[in-house]
């Protein structure tokens, strides 16, 4: 599977720190917003990733990431010249999906819990048409809403409902087949003149292929579209990370978990940053001194 990460827009709602930055760099507590998503796709062993950024932008995601062969995955980079809707994407991504299935995230969505590698695997297997992630959130009118089955199929799907039919919110994570690419180019753009993911979505809802992994009570899923909800994800991360003397979304360390880099490779970009915290964190965990999660 193909992952790709969009990072556009211009992050209006968070200005004046989006001023000179995208958005998607911006710190959440020790590590630029982007480690995140891009954690989860790693978490789900996706190693051919693309980000989809603005052109003023990205150049420091490159800078940031360069090809991706030092966490030992593939990045590359494309350009979204204007915020055109999420589900633009497979358009712009088109030839790095080639004809593979396809996993989006956004690229300010945090994810974080027990087990969730083995849900991403999971939803990942049983992938037939779309899978959705959802979360149950106490104002379900500021995001898409989903109503399930028993079994997980998709029985409706509205974009920001006035009067929503559950508290399920559609989180910014979903796995495509390859007839996304197809479904996307045959979209008509909203009355905003944006490509919708939800109405990519009601395709495979009216096909009846549409399936969502529900993330329960004790999962974080937060989004960062404020100043502070950005701050809020910062000290959540910050609190477990304390406690725990783990880290949230440490890509280095993903990839030496799911056996992408070597320990000594962990140990030397550990060194590189051996004056951060962050820095003798990998040495550590290359040494073998972090307990890894629970499978
Ligand atoms: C988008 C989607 C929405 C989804 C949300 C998740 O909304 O359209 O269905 O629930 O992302 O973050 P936006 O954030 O673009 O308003």
């Amino acid at each position: 599977m193909k992952g790709i990460i969009l990072a556009g827009g211009s992050g209006t709602r968070l200005r004046p720190l989006t001023g000179a930055l995208s958005k998607q760099l911006l710190p959440v507590y020790d590590k630029p917003m982007i480690y995140y998503p891009l954690s989860v796709l790693m978490l789900a062993g996706i190693r051919d990733i693309q980000i989809i950024t603005s052109k003023a932008h990205l150049e420091m995601f490159r800078s940031l990431l360069g090809d991706g062969s030092r966490i030992g995955i593939s990045v590359d980079y494309a350009e979204q010249e204007e915020p055109r809707g999420i589900a633009e994407a497979f358009l712009i991504g088109e030839e790095h999906i080639g004809d593979s299935p396809v996993a989006l995230i956004l690229g300010d969505n945090v994810f974080h819990g027990p087990g969730f590698s083995s849900v991403l695997a999971t939803s990942g297997a049983r992938l037939d048409g779309c899978e959705l992630f959802g979360y149950p959130v106490k104002d379900p009118r500021r995001y898409g809403v989903a109503e399930i089955d028993a079994e997980g199929l998709l029985v409706s799907l509205e974009e920001k409902p006035v009067k929503p039919r559950s508290h399920l919110a559609v989180t910014g994570l979903y796995f495509y087949d390859n007839g996304v690419v197809d479904i996307a180019r045959r979209l008509t753009p909203s009355a905003r003149g944006e490509l919708e993911i939800t109405d990519v979505n009601k395709v495979y809802l009216e096909q009846g292929r549409a399936r969502m992994t529900e993330l329960g009570r004790g999962f974080a899923w937060l989004d960062m579209g404020t100043h502070s909800s950005l701050l809020q994800a910062g000290q959540y991360v910050q609190l477990l990370e304390q406690r725990q003397g783990v880290r949230i979304s440490c890509i280095e360390e993903i990839a030496l978990r799911m056996g992408f880099i070597s320990p000594e490779q962990c140990h030397e970009l550990g060194h590189e940053l051996k004056s951060s915290s962050y820095g003798t964190y990998l040495m550590d965990v290359a040494e073998g001194y972090v307990a890894g999660p629970a499978a």
